[in-house]
Parts: C-alpha cells; structure tokens; sequence
C-alpha cells in the first residue's frame, strides 16, 4: 500500500501498526487548516459513514497546536518550519497527524492519507463496510514545483460549470494546484463580460463544428455552444481555491479572436467583411486589428478579468498570430511605421507591451504562449513554453519566469499510441510513460537560470474532446503521470515502480467515476471510427517547430521607440538573446 501512493512522495517511511478509523476516531485541527478539515471529513463522512467528529467543537484551540495526535484522533495543524506546500503525514495506532508548511501543504497531505485508504473512500456514498485501515508510516513530502498546471481548453467545446468543478477535484486529488482556462478562441467565446455583451450573445455559439481533424473537411450540422456568467467564475474561482488551484485565466489576443470578431466587426481587419464564429479547427487568419480602440476594448476585457479572477498571473495568450491580415492593412502599416516597427512580428510585441504594461498597473504579471517573445518583451512575464525547450531557454535568458508544456510531453490531446484506434488520433505518440519522463528544466539551461523554470502544465485542448467522457480519455491517466514528473524529485530513482503506482491509482480512478484510457487500449465505445484524425510523426513535427521557433531565438537590437512606446515598462525593450 505505501509503495503506491502517486505522484510519490518524496521519503516514506514504514511504521509498526496501523490505525483503523472508528465510530470514535474524531478529527481536528488548528484555525488555519479548519478549510482542509471540513473537506476531509466531507470525504471520508460520505464513503466511511463516521461522523469523525471535532474533538474541540467551538472552535477552539487545536490541542498540542502541532503535530501531536491524540488517542483515536486524526489532528491537522500547520507548521511553517516545513516547505511551503510540503508536508509530514506520521500514521501511528493511537492517531494520525497531518502537519503542512501552509494549508495548501496540510490539503496535499491529506491527499496522501486518502490515498492510503481503500480506494472505495473516493464513493460520493457508502457502498464499503470497511474496515478503513491506514498503515503505519511517516512521509516526509514536498513539490519540486510551485506552478503544477493543467490547461483546459472549455472554448473549442464549452464544458459546464459542473464539469469544470469535477476537474478541479481531480486537479486537487493529484496535488496540481493551476488550472488555466483557455476561454476563449476563433471557434467561441466563453466569458461573459458586461461591458461587450455581443461577446457572449453571438461568440458563445457555433452553427456546426467539424468532425475528425481538419484536413478532412467534415462538418456535423450541429450547433454548439455555452459561457460562464461572472457568477458562474466566480463558483468555479472560489471552489478551486478551497482546494488550492489557482484559476488563470486566458483571453487569447490579438489571434485566435475570430469570435470576438465575429461580434464586434470592428475588432477585426475588414469590418466590411462578414465574419462569422468560425466552424473549423485550426488557425483563422482574422486577427484583431491595432488601433487603439481595440486595444481600449482588450483593455477593458482584461480589467472584467483582473475583477473576477484574483490569480497574479493573467494570460493573454499571444500564439499563433497569422499576420497576414497586418502586412496588408494599410491601417496596420502606418501604425507600424509610426512607431518604428521593424516588421509585424514586432508589432505584435508592442501590442502585447501594452497588454502587459496595463496589466502591471493593476498588480498582475502577463502570461503568455512563447510567441510573445517574437519581436521583444520586457523581463518580467511568464511564458508558457509550448514549442519545445528552445524557447523555453530563450525566455529564461531573457529574464521570464517559464512554464514548460511543450506540445511532444504535454500536449494530452495528443494520440496515446500508434495504434489506429485511438479515437480521432492527432498530432505525435504521446504515452503515459512519455508523459511521466517529462523533464520540465531543459538540459541546456545553464544552471544559474534554472530557477527560471517555475514549473510545468499539460494543455488539453477539445477540438477532439466533444463530451466530458472524451476529455476523461485524453487526460487519464496521463494527467497522473504528469502529476507525478511535476511533484517527484528529478531522476530515475524517484520514477521507480511508477507501473505499480499507476496500476494502484486506477482503482481510485475507477472509484471517483474517471473513464480513463485503460492501460490495453480503447474500450469499443472510446473508438471513433466515425471521425478520422491526422497523426504526425515526431520527425517531420521537430522539424516543423525547429523553423517555428526561429523569431524566438532570432537576437534582436533594440531600436528606438516611438514617444507612443515609453512608459513604466516599454522603455525597456528586451529581445531574447540566445547566447548572452
Ligand atoms: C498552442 O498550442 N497554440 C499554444
């Protein structure tokens, strides 16, 4: 049972003896762990049908005020001598003690302490007798990385708030602490926002979708839509924050905008032009236009965001930026040429300065996809690095926080094997094993930058995911596996006996309703041979990326700004330099 706690913890230790949860076990702790109590004892009251009642009801001081249990008792308490986010978990005969660094630390070790229970204590209601064993043992643990994220995309197809809920659970179950919600994008508009009602009224929806991958042209003929209320964020913000993720929010910008477009024509290009929310995958070629009242509209968009979402880290988005659009509007052109531009990659930056200098002003750092680095961006930004470690490298050096997702480790939309039966299989082989060898420090980061890298996401985007039961395939139990290679140690020691780990971990799965990837491959329901996909190989991919990611390295030297460009930030235009 010890041995299979996942992701591991950092020591674990076997004690003689094994407590048993009773009908007079209680369950108590100190003021600051009082939120983590109330939700342990939720879980363990519904599945075990003990009360565990508060040894010190009304509130009072928990006794020992650390980690002394007393007989019978399981006793959590904070103690700020152990790492932020870590935790001590001792199991003796006469009580379990559960002490954290802070609480989010006291939450990961009551993770733990689940896990060490039968798997049937993850039921919403009782259907086991017992006896709820917990093996002796003292763990000492604690997360490698501050930032263990997942992104879900809820703009390709709008996953309710319930669903979202349920995945904050499954975050929290897995000691990941960031959900980045990718709100919205060309094929819709998630987020409702007061000041631009159209947003919601004509980007939320789609008339039809497309079936299988792009290449293959086929639609559904079936309208698709949804967004959150702010009342509806503000559900899902509280909720994870209860069990410690932290919601990021992502208005992607100036690309990936042509729902936005779609409702209000003046964003875009050509207002002339109709555009509609569009139907297909892939990159649209609308794109925001530059002028200053879109950039007053991002603005204003962003400060309902900065309003819902207390996150420090706001994302903006910034990739895959077709600028065509740019290079032949003559609007875009004089604005480029007004401000010394040298080219539209550049223009891009400026945009994004703006966006970042406006978000700084109100408290808040801009994260970005690693675009944003193309054409300049001043240190202070997080880049989420998504086009392999090169970039990854150029945004440390050039004094970004990053976090590391680069699409061959952690792209779950990715197909799970070669085998044609994976449903709708894009992009390259991605396995769980892949996943779990992810290493988020790029070996070529000199050593003095590597506190740069604050951790790690996996992206889960739903062109491919139409239904809760299809994201479920595509994240399990990849997203355990990728729990694990953020919260573990580094090295081949600490992915030891990861088979035996997940094996164990797919009971709980099992237990909390999660339709995984079986380990044998798809169940026949889990196919789609009605949808074909576009499988890449890794090759022709790296290959793809190496000529990608070429404005990212490209060294920059600075040229004087326009008087429109100066301000607390965009004085200090910074390239990313390979090799300073
Ligand atoms: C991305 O996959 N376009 C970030």
């Amino acid at each position: 049972m010890l041995s299979r706690l996942l992701p591991r913890p950092v020591t674990t230790e076997e004690r003689p003896g094994v407590f048993v949860l009773g009908p007079a076990t209680t369950l108590g702790s100190d003021p600051a762990s009082a939120g983590v109590t109330r939700l342990l004892r939720e879980t363990l009251t519904r599945s075990t049908g003990l009360a565990l009642p508060d040894p010190c009801p009304g509130g009072g001081a928990h006794n020992g005020g650390g980690a002394a249990a007393g007989a019978g008792s399981i006793a959590l308490a904070v103690d700020p001598a152990l790492p932020a986010g870590g935790y001590h978990l001792r199991v003796r005969p006469d009580g379990v003690a559960v002490t954290g660094g802070d609480p989010a630390g006291v939450h990961h070790g009551t993770q733990s302490l689940l896990q060490l229970l039968p798997p049937a204590v993850y039921r919403r209601s009782r259907v086991a007798a017992g006896p709820w064993r917990l093996p002796g043992v003292e763990i000492s643990d604690a997360p490698r990385f501050g930032w263990r994220g997942c992104l879900l995309d809820v703009a390709r197809h709008f996953i309710p708030v319930a669903g979202v809920l349920r995945f904050v659970d499954l975050l929290a179950a897995h000691k990941l602490n960031v959900l980045h919600l990718h709100l919205t994008d060309d094929q819709g508009w998630r987020l409702q926002v007061r000041r631009y009602p159209r947003l919601t009224e004509v980007g939320a929806w789609r008339p039809e979708s497309m079936v299988g991958a792009r290449q293959h042209e086929r639609f559904d003929g079936r309208p698709h839509g949804g967004y959150y209320t702010q009342d509806d964020i503000r559900e899902i913000v509280g909720y994870a924050a209860e069990r410690f993720v932290t919601v990021v929010p992502e208005i992607d910008l100036p690309g990936h905008t042509q729902a936005a477009i779609a409702a209000y024509p003046e964003l875009g290009n050509d207002p002339g032009e109709p555009v509609a929310v569009s139907t297909r995958w892939g990159i649209s070629s609308r794109v925001l236009n530059v002028s200053d009242e879109t950039l007053d509209f991002a603005r204003h968009v962003l400060d309902e965001v900065v309003e819902l979402f207390p996150s420090r880290h706001v994302g903006i988005g910034g990739d895959e930026c077709d600028k065509g659009e740019w290079r032949a509007s003559p609007a875009a052109q004089r604005r480029r040429q007004e401000l010394g531009l040298r080219d539209e990659d550049e223009l891009q930056s400026w945009f994004v300065r703006q966006l970042q200098r406006h978000l700084a002003g109100r408290g808040r750092a801009l994260f970005g996809w690693d675009e944003i680095l193309e054409g300049g961006l001043p240190a202070g930004a997080t880049v989420a690095a998504w086009r392999g470690p090169a970039p990854a490298v150029a945004a440390a050096r050039a004094g970004h926080d990053v976090v590391s997702c680069w699409d061959s480790s952690a792209y779950l939309d990715y197909r799970q094997s070669d085998s044609p039966d994976e449903p709708i299989p894009v992009g390259t082989v991605l396995t769980v094993a892949d996943v779990r060898n992810f290493e988020p420090v790029p070996a070529e980061l000199p050593v003095a930058l590597r506190h740069r890298v604050v951790g790690a996401q996996c992206n889960l985007w739903t062109e491919h995911a139409d239904n809760p039961r299809a994201v479920d395939y595509l994240a399990f139990p990849r997203l355990a596996a990728f729990a694990e290679a953020v919260w573990s140690p580094p090295g081949p020691e600490h992915r030891d006996g990861f088979e035996e780990r997940l094996a164990a971990h797919l009971r709980r799965l099992d237990a909390l309703g999660v339709e995984y990837r079986p380990p044998a491959g798809p169940l026949p329901w889990q196919r789609r041979p009605d949808a074909a996909g576009w499988p890449r190989q890794r090759a022709d991919r790296d290959a793809e990326l190496a000529r990608l990611t070429g404005n990212v390295l490209r060294p920059r030297t600075p040229e004087p700004r326009s008087t429109r460009d100066t301000g607390p930030q965009g004085a200090g235009h910074r390239a990313a330099q390979p090799d300073s």
